[in-house]
């Protein structure tokens, strides 16, 4: 239907609804993305941290308790695990899920060939290795992953056989240490080449809550703007029906009652806005037409 058509008060309604329609549509984009942003950027920092921290155990391992027990590693009948960085860091963490806010968390060391069978890559976390191992210049990968728990945010960095010491339990079961072999057997965990990305360190960040909360602020927020602006269209229309649809109608009847001659009824001037003066324009109006009508009378008469 052309604009043209329509009356002043479905036209301005139209317009009034398209305008708060695209606003309401284009303020809702820019917020959710604005807030998945921000959920992201939250969830993202606490994997920062929690794997920086990781490695900051794995570091304190090798250089301070590494160096303390391998003495007693050769001679010891029992391996001692605890002389190990993944170990450290993987019992570490452990015990940070043990706290009510970090049961959601995780940790791994995961290898597609690894040690210790906890550490065994899933297909997923395998194709992270790769892709390490496929572009030596990435330090680091993350994303969100759904898991059936939930969805989860990941960031994954690359484990290297960084010294020549590593091949000394790595490499090959004959010249690992005896105990070694004892506790994880000669299957697994060997064959490792220098400066070979052999793992992954994966932290896993629970980001169902953080993404549900942003998006039940972006719920409330749009409620609000909804609960402000449709009150204010209600406003706006009943304003515009008050003082210039309803005094127009009103003009348009008396103008019509006036161009049948009907002289005795007037503009009705109630304010003193745009249409109050045209109302008083037109009863000036009226009243010089109705002197020059007289006039003409007068003159028909003699
Ligand atoms: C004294 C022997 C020994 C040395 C030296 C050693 N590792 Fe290990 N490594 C192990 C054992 C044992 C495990 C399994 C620990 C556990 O039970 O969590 C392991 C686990 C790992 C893991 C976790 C994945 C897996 O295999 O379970 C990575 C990654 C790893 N080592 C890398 C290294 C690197 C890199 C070096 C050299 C800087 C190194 N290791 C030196 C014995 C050793």
């Amino acid at each position: 239907m052309p604009l043209k058509t329509l009356k002043l008060g479905p036209k301005f309604n139209l317009l009034l609804a398209l305008i708060f329609l695209a606003g309401f549509a284009l303020s809702g984009l820019a917020l959710s993305q604005v807030l998945q942003n921000r959920a992201q950027a939250e969830v993202a920092d606490k994997a920062q941290m929690l794997i920086q921290s990781m490695s900051s155990v794995r570091d304190y391992t090798s250089t301070q308790i590494g160096p303390l027990l391998n003495p007693q590693l050769k001679t010891s009948p029992n391996f001692i695990p605890e002389t190990i960085p993944a170990y450290s860091a993987t019992e570490v963490f452990q015990n940070l899920r043990k706290s009510e806010n970090y049961r959601e968390f995780f940790y791994k060391e995961a290898a597609p060939n690894p040690t210790n069978l906890r550490d065994k890559a899933d297909g997923f976390e395998a194709s992270l290795v790769e892709r390490f191992q496929g572009d030596p210049k990435l330090k680091e990968l993350s994303g969100f992953r759904d898991l059936p728990g939930g969805r989860i945010f990941y960031t994954a960095r690359p484990l290297a056989v960084t010294k020549e010491s590593c091949l000394q339990c790595h490499s090959t079961p004959d010249v690992a240490p005896k105990s070694l072999i004892a506790t994880y057997g000669p299957d697994n965990g060997f064959g490792w080449k220098l400066n070979e990305i052999i793992a992954a360190q994966i932290v896993s960040v629970p980001a169902e809550e953080v993404l549900g909360n942003s998006r039940r602020l972006l719920t409330l927020i749009m409620g609000i703007v909804l609960a402000v602006f449709l009150p204010l269209i209600l406003v706006l229309n009943y304003l515009l029906r008050r003082s210039v649809i309803r005094p127009l109608r009103q003009m348009a009847r008396t103008a019509e009652a006036v161009s049948m001659g009907q002289m005795d009824v007037d503009f009705e001037q109630k304010s003193q806005d745009e249409i109050g003066s045209l109302a008083g324009a037109f009863n000036r109006m009226k009243s010089s037409l109705q002197i020059s009508m007289n006039l003409l009378n007068q003159r028909k008469g003699t």
